[in-house]
């Protein structure tokens, strides 16, 4: 080994570390943005370094290092305008989008390299383009349809066809069966074609019908795909940084799936088995909720959480739509300030993407031990004289704890356990699951109808008034 290998190696292992340091720093929201830019760091030198090893190697010409560099300056070009310009309620949508990218762009790379056939290829790098371009397919039709429901841009709820599942089988089928004879060196042009049209039929087909209250298991079930497939067009041209990064974020996003499937009470082997959900879902009634709903006014909840001993403020998806995570974390102040005992109750899925309401806060400053999680949360909402609810709706529907609708199941915060409860949104609307919610017609609850950022602004003003 030469001088200058070993200087790539050191190079490419000082990136690996970039990257699990970076990942480390992720798990607090304090040091979360330091790890992100460490990661970036990692990521620009392992990208340079390839690109300069390719040319210093002879492996590519200088026409096609030019073609490369201007792939690379138009992709970074659009992911910086993309992540610079996006509105936080937007960025779900814009995770899935780069999940497909990453997806599809590692199953190009083994693509390319394949299509003049597997015959005389070692099985090494036979079976790896096959799950590359297997995997990766999927993880690129897949993530396009979930930032499509995530937009609204394909309806939310779960669609499906009588014998979709069948179909899902038999494209499984296909794709193994192609897969497997490509990896025995017996496949060319047309057998990785076919496995290719599989894998995105399969991908469209396997996210269709997940819906309800269910994306959030296969929004992190894709990304960890996305880490899978890279690390697989890692093995397929031999690149370390490649299977180290595809490695991690495999590993982390399968960590996250089962998190996620653990907080919506969904077994991971249904996941897998593309059996989501609880229930067949077209089967489910809708959930009705009867009685009369109770509202109230900004002048009389401030009175009453002005003078609460326990308030606990449950925010949701509504509270980032209205850009309102400032005032909740103002009027959380004001309150502590009157002597109030004031924590946020954060709900795992509440929100869009995994750690929303985490990552909310933190951007407005919360004091980091006010956020208590589900388990801990739920045994203090008895003792707790108002809960105020910010924007959440299914998150704390109690429908949860019946079978048979769209969040049977799903654990929630018990808020409808607390003395009282005011619920902050805009009308009676539904939330991402599409059914009524019963919290609202319980007679401890009371609405307070508006925008959160309108509405938080108006009772900070009411609450200061009691303080001076
Ligand atoms: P949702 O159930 O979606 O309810 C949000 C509520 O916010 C709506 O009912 C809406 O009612 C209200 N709202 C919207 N804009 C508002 C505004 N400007 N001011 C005040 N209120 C506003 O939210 P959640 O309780 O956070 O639950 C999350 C749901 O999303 C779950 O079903 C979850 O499974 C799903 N989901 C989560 C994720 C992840 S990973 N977190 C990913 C995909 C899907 P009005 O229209 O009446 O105001």
């Amino acid at each position: 080994m030469t001088p200058l290998d070993t200087t790539i190696h050191l190079l490419y292992l000082g990136t690996a570390i970039c990257f699990v340091l970076g990942l480390h720093l992720m798990n607090s929201p304090a040091t979360a943005r330091r790890g992100n830019q460490l990661s970036a760091l990692g990521m620009a030198v392992a990208i340079g370094l390839t690109v300069v090893v390719l040319v210093h190697g002879g492996t590519i010409t200088t026409t096609a290092s030019v073609v490369l560099a201007a792939g690379v300056a138009v992709g970074a070009g659009a992911g910086l305008v993309a992540a610079r310009r996006v509105k936080m309620t937007a960025m779900p949508q814009l995770v899935s989008l780069f999940n497909a990218v990453g997806g599809g762009a590692a199953a190009l790379i083994a693509f390319a390299g394949a299509l003049p056939g597997s015959a005389g290829q070692p099985i090494s790098t036979t079976l790896t383009t096959f799950l590359d371009v297997l995997i990766g397919g999927v993880t690129f039709s897949g993530s396009l349809i979930a930032a499509g429901k995530l937009a609204g841009v394909v309806p939310g709820r779960p669609l499906t066809f009588r014998g979709g599942r069948v179909i899902n089988l038999l494209l499984g089928l296909i794709a193994i069966t192609a897969g497997c004879l490509y990896a025995a060196g017996l496949g060319g042009a047309g057998t990785l074609g076919t496995l290719t049209v599989a894998a995105l039929s399969l991908g469209v087909l396997m996210t269709l019908p997940i819906g309800g209250a269910d994306m959030p298991v296969v929004i992190s079930l894709l990304n960890a795909c996305t880490g899978t497939a890279v690390a697989m067009a890692g093995f397929v041209i031999g690149s370390t940084p490649l299977i180290i990064a595809g490695a991690l974020v495999g590993a982390a996003g399968g960590i996250l799936t089962k998190l996620m499937a653990v907080a919506m009470n969904r077994s991971l082997l249904s996941i897998v088995a593309g059996g989501f959900g609880t229930g067949d879902e077209q089967s489910r009634p809708a959930v009705t909720a009867t009685g009369t709903v109770r509202t109230v006014t900004a002048d009389d909840a401030a009175l009453q959480l002005a003078y609460a001993g326990k308030v606990v403020i449950v925010p949701g998806y509504g509270l980032a739509a209205a850009q309102a995570q400032h005032e909740v974390v103002e009027l959380a102040q004001a309150l502590t300030e009157h002597g109030v005992d004031v924590s946020y109750g954060i709900h795992p899925v509440a929100g869009r993407m995994p750690g929303h309401m985490n990552v909310l806060l933190a951007e407005a400053n919360a004091p980091y031990p006010e956020l208590k999680d589900l388990e801990e949360i739920n045994p203090q909402f008895p003792a707790t004289d108002v809960v105020l609810v910010v924007g959440a709706n299914d998150v704390t529907n109690p429908a949860a704890r019946r079978p048979g609708n769209a969040v049977s199941g799903m654990p929630i915060l018990d808020v409808d356990k607390a003395r009282s409860v005011i619920v902050v949104k805009r009308s009676l609307g539904h939330g991402y699951a599409g059914i009524d919610n019963e919290l609202y017609t319980n007679p401890r609850t009371a609405l307070l109808f508006g925008d959160a950022k309108v509405v938080l602004t108006a009772l900070i003003n009411e609450i200061q008034a009691y303080v001076h």
